[in-house]
């Protein structure tokens, strides 16, 4: 964190990496609290280096159709391609990794985020289930220190939790500047975790999610009958499960029940429910993602004017 007039270190500039539905989310709200923000992602077109923002913009847009932006905030986020601009995180104080939940390529970016980073900056990721421990397997003492999990809930803006886990080498003072900034700028709860599989929210959400999901299933359930029932009358927000299963997106499900049965014990109850249905396979190799892609459970049954899960 750079150095205020009066002494406190700020967080004055934010990157964002991966601009995926949790990352543009993150980002957009980092700008609409004034904070610049550099928006980093695999920018496919070389001659389309603005495609990143928009892609952005779109992914926020869908997921969100509520203008999301302060006047003057979308000014605020710098598009920017990984391979090019990586040495540009060296101008922000925080870094924020929102890229897909795979341990090899966030460790990949790690190592190249530690060769550019300012030495006081902090990174922290957005994984849903990855033991930070795994994540800073064979990083330096100076990025273990100044490294931590921020784990944003979906869609960010107005989710006000956020999960924080630091570890034994996280530096307190740096954990107390993220947290307090969260606080302060971006109006988050912070609730602290252990480094535990899942932490707490996925520890607990998963086991129901994939339980629910299943049994809906298993009953012969139409979307519409689960998600009347297991959906504002049990609490869950939105349109019940399969309408958070489009929301999260079905292709994140696949990797966060990879990492949770791989740290999770064998007799776990989650290892007795993570399976993925034969339906929801066919429905990723349609490409059908959820609200990020062509469409989920709900876009799929309007356009296939089906009714069943
Ligand atoms: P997403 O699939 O929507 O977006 C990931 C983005 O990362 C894509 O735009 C992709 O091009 C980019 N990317 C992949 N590898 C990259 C690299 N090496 N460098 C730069 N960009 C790269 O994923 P989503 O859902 O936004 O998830 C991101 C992270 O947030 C994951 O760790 C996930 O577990 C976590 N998370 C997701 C939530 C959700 O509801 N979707 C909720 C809370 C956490």
């Amino acid at each position: 964190m750079s150095e205020a007039p009066q002494g406190r270190p700020q967080v004055r500039k934010v990157c964002v990496i991966g601009a995926g539905v949790m990352g543009a989310g993150i980002a957009a709200q980092v700008a609409n609290a004034g904070i610049p923000v550099l928006l980093l992602d695999i920018v496919r077109d070389p001659a389309d280096r603005s495609g990143v923002a928009r892609a952005a913009v779109d992914t926020i847009l869908k997921a969100d159709p509520a203008p999301f932006m302060g006047k003057g905030a979308a000014r605020l986020v710098e598009p920017g391609n990984i391979e090019d601009d990586l040495p540009r995180i060296a101008e922000c104080d925080w870094i924020v990794e929102a890229i897909v939940e795979r341990l090899d390529l966030k460790q990949a970016l790690y190592a190249k985020v530690e060769a550019c980073r300012a030495p006081h900056a902090a990174v922290s990721s957005n994984t849903s289930t990855i033991p930070l421990a795994s994540l800073i397997e064979g990083r330096s003492d100076a990025f273990r220190r100044h490294f931590l999990i921020t784990h944003f809930f979906n869609p960010p803006r107005y989710m006000r939790l956020l999960e924080v886990v630091g570890g034994p080498d996280s530096d307190p003072a740096m954990v107390t500047r993220i947290t307090d900034f969260a606080d302060r700028a971006l109006g988050k709860r912070i609730v602290p975790a252990r480094d535990t599989p899942g932490f707490i929210a996925n520890r607990i959400g998963t086991l129901w999610l994939e339980s629910a999901v299943n049994a809906a299933f298993d009953l012969g359930l139409t979307v519409e009958e689960a998600d009347a029932i297991a959906g504002k009358p049990m609490g869950v927000p939105g349109t019940g499960i399969f309408g958070l299963l489009d929301l999260v997106g079905l292709d994140l499900m696949p990797h966060v029940r990879q990492s949770l049965t791989a740290s999770l014990p064998a007799g776990d109850a989650y290892q007795a429910v993570a399976r993925s249905h034969p339906r929801i396979e066919a429905m990723l190799a349609a490409g059908l993602t959820g609200r990020k892609g062509k469409g989920g459970f709900y876009r799929l049954n309007r356009e296939a004017g089906r009714k069943e899960a």
